[in-house]
């Protein structure tokens, strides 16, 4: 393992019972004002994907808003937003999917991304999955190809790997 690592898990902070009881709440503000800390974050992520022929980053409302930019503009690809509903004022496509209580939605700008283009999905957290696979679904359905998808942290108990249809998944730290 990368000696960076041990750092950047140090200043996840855990909270339990946020946002509801039961949860235990990673926290990536507190990596965020560590400067050394987040920018090992970003290197990482940057030494795996430079040199891979990635166009667009696509990085999901909110968390993967902090990550995906500076990923974007150290390997030269573009950044495509991918927002909860009624956030972009172009035409959009949407995937709908579900979450422990309910259901959520994930648009894209129409135009945004070719067919043909390699993809990047950042997000700061997997936990079921779900998120990941609409944000994919949305990639693949204007034709583009999804090389992986790079979260922060996993939370390997909930299993969410299994829902990505055999993606590739990469993340820096598991969560027991
Ligand atoms: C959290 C997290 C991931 C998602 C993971 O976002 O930032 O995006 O949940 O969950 P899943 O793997 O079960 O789909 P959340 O929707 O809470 O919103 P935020 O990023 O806007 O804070
Ligand atoms: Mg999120």
């Amino acid at each position: 393992e990368d000696p960076r690592i041990h750092g950047i898990k140090t200043k996840i902070r855990v909270v339990p019972n946020f946002p509801k009881p039961g949860i235990m709440f990673q926290d990536i503000t507190t990596l965020l004002l560590d400067p050394k800390a987040f920018k090992d974050t970003i290197d990482l992520f940057v030494e795996r994907y430079k040199g891979k022929n990635i166009s667009v980053v696509a990085g999901i409302e909110a968390r993967g808003f902090i990550f995906g930019p500076p990923i974007a503009l150290a390997i030269g690809a573009k950044f495509v937003p991918l927002r909860k509903p009624k956030k972009l004022p172009g035409d959009v496509i949407f995937e709908e999917y579900t979450l422990e209580y309910g259901r959520d939605c994930l648009e894209m700008h129409v135009g945004a991304v070719q067919l043909g283009e390699r993809a990047l999905v950042v997000d700061d957290l997997i936990a079921t999955g779900g998120t990941l696979c609409a944000a994919m679904n949305l990639l693949e359905r204007v034709g583009a190809e999804v090389v992986e998808c790079a979260c922060l942290i996993e939370l390997p108990d909930l299993q969410g790997r299994e829902r990505l249809n055999g993606k590739p998944l990469y993340v820096l730290v598991e969560y027991q």
